[in-house]
Formats: structure tokens, sequence, C-alpha cells
């Protein structure tokens, strides 16, 4: 019997209109352009619109998605939105996408994924473990982030890093597993949690509330950078090891775009030129759950990702939570 498994037949993004500059940052805190691009790589960053939320940044990203794949959203067996950053505490964001996308279809489960940066990458395992378990046909996939609504914009050493957006793709089951998804691999180490997170919350009775700072992101930034850097080492080398590759062998790295650093960093443990590296850390800042897929995007829209071509999607965030997609275009 043919092996069933899932391949990725429509991409789509979204950013807000609103484009936050370094030098619109140094002109309120004490900081510099120079400081920002050479530490992070950043030089601008997206910001929603008052009243646009993470479900509508997610709504437009799957509308794009939806019109690469040719189908409609009631062809769609599952919903699964990657965010930090829910519209609300409930109902689940993906709810509200559903809905949004005009999606009559009862018989269409819809949830969300709280893994932060590395969300994306757990919704799509989540997905393709659906597909390959004869579950869903079609699952749409998203990371969408309003990151601008839980951070501290006084604290010059994490409002500069952080970015709007989202991204979508959609996965259908294919019996070619030459293109489709060949492996993932999920991690997560609780015991760091004190290096980067935020500490409002229901349960802990403090909600986020951006004009004290109360309850916002809160992040020892060198710590967990040198975190990240090992992680995401020991994650391509399980990748290429489990898959039997060289990693020559890998035509892009799709990296999670929190600091050009760490992608530098990624791209020499595989031996690559940053040339073969999907790049959008300068143009969006983190944007969380949604940066891969919104990276991912913009390559295979212009024209970078061709089929045949093999693709590591890698991230790392708050958790931690680590992780990596191998996918044959
Ligand atoms: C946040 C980050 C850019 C800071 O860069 P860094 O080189 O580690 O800098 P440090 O935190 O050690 O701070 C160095 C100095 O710069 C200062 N500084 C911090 N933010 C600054 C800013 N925006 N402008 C100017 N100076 C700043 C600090 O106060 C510190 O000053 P001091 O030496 O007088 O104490 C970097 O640590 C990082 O990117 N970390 C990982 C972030 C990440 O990936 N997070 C999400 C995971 S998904």
């Amino acid at each position: 019997m043919p092996i069933r498994a899932a391949r990725i037949i429509g991409t789509g993004s979204y950013l807000p209109e609103q484009i936050l500059s370094n030098a619109e940052l140094a002109s309120r805190l004490d900081t510099t352009d120079e400081w920002i691009r050479s530490r992070t790589g950043i030089s601008e960053r997206r910001i929603a619109a008052p009243g646009e939320y993470t479900s509508d940044l997610a709504c437009n990203a799957a509308q794009q998605a939806l019109q690469m794949a040719g189908i409609t959203a009631d062809s769609l067996d599952f919903i699964l939105v990657a965010t930090t950053t829910p519209d609300l505490v409930f109902p689940a964001t993906a709810v509200r996408v559903q809905r949004k996308l005009g999606a009559t279809k009862r018989q269409m489960p819809a949830c969300d994924v709280q893994a932060v940066c590395a969300g994306f990458i757990y919704a799509l395992s989540i997905g393709d473990s659906l597909i390959r378990s004869g579950s869903a046909q079609r699952v749409l996939v998203i990371g969408a982030e309003t990151m601008s609504r839980a951070i501290d914009w006084q604290d010059r050493a994490t409002c500069i890093l952080f970015g709007d957006g989202a991204g979508a793709a959609i996965l259908e089951a294919t019996t070619e597993s030459d293109h489709a998804i060949l492996s993932t691999h999920l991690y997560a180490d609780g015991q760091y949690e004190d290096l980067l997170r935020t500490p409002g919350g229901i349960s802990h009775g403090l909600l986020l509330d951006p004009s004290s700072g109360s309850g916002l992101l809160h992040m020892r930034g060198n710590e967990v950078f040198k975190q990240a850097v090992k992680a995401l080492e020991e994650v391509v080398d399980q990748t290429l090891a489990a898959n039997g590759l060289d990693k020559a062998q890998i035509d892009w790295l799709v990296p999670h775009q929190a600091n050009i650093r760490i992608i530098q960093s990624t791209a020499k443990r595989l031996g690559m030129t940053m040339d073969r590296v999907v790049l959008t850390v300068n143009r969006h800042g983190n944007t969380s759950a949604a940066s891969v897929p919104l990276a991912l995007d913009e390559a295979v829209r212009d024209g970078r990702i061709q089929p045949g071509q093999l693709l590591l999607l890698e991230a790392f965030g708050g958790g931690f939570t680590w992780g990596s997609a191998l996918l044959r275009w």
C-alpha cells in the first residue's frame, strides 16, 4: 500500500500596513538604528492597527493560501492556529478564523497551538500527523501573532525585537511521499521558563496591562541567545541523521527569524552560505509563530523555492520549545 503523507499545496501571508522603523524607535527610546541592526539584523517591523486582531491577520494569510491551492474554506478538515497572542482567552483564535473565512462545514475541528515561536513547527507536525493517520485530508496551518500587544514598549531590550504578521500553509494528503513533509522533530524543556515569559495570565490573576507594563514579555536575551544556538544546532544534526542526509543536500534553510546572528550560526552548522537561507528578519523582526510561514511564503512566491528541492524549517521559542520540519517541495 502506498505511504500516506502530507504535502503543502498553498501558502499565504499577511503583514499589517504600519511600518515601525528603527529610527522611530530611537526617537523615543535610548537606542540607535546601528545598535539594533548590528545586534539583531532588524531594520523595521510591522504593527497591527487598532482593532486589527490576530484572527484578522490569520484570515488574510489563509485566504491567500486557499487561493494558491485553488480550494475553498469549506473543503478543509481541520484548522490549526499557532499563536501566543490569541484574540481572546477563548474561544480559540482558530474558531474565529473558521467563521471569518466563511466556512460553514461543522465537521471542521479548529483549535490553537501554543508553543510560542516554535508554534508553527508544532502545528505543522500535528497537521502532518492528522493526515498521516487518515483523520484529515486537508489541514490549514497558520502562524499568526500580534506581538506588539504583549511587549513593554518602555523596555528597549525587548520591544525592538518583535513585530506582527501571519503566514499560512495548506496541507493535503498525498501518496507521492517524495513531495511531502519527510519528518518533523519537536522538543520542549520547561526548566528555563524564567529566561523568557509573560508573567501575565488568568490563572496567575494578572492580565497583560500595557499601560502599567504588568504581565508583559520578559526576556534575558543573552541567555536565551545561547540556549537557542545550542538547541538549533542539535535539532539540525538530529534531523539530518534521522533522514540519512548530508548537510550539503539541503537546498533551503527556512528558519525562525529572531536574530540574524542565531540564523547565521545555524547556517554555519549546515555549511550553508546565506544566499541559501530565506531571510525576512530585517523587514519583519521576530513575528514569533508567524515567522517561518511568512518566510516560506515569500520564497515560494518569488520562485526561489522550486519543486524537488529539500527544505529545512526550524524554530526555537519560549518554554523552551523548539523543533524542525524537513520537506521535499
Ligand atoms: C536581545 C539581544 C538582541 C541583545 O543583544 P546582546 O548582545 O545579547 O545584548 P545584551 O543583552 O548582553 O546587552 C548588552 C548591552 O546593551 C544594552 N541594550 C539592550 N537593549 C538595547 C537597545 N535596544 N539599544 C541599546 N542598548 C541596548 C543592554 O542594556 C546592555 O548594556 P550594559 O552592557 O550597559 O548592561 C540578544 O540577546 C538576542 O537576540 N537574544 C535572543 C533573543 C531571542 O531569540 N528571543 C526569542 C527567542 S524566540
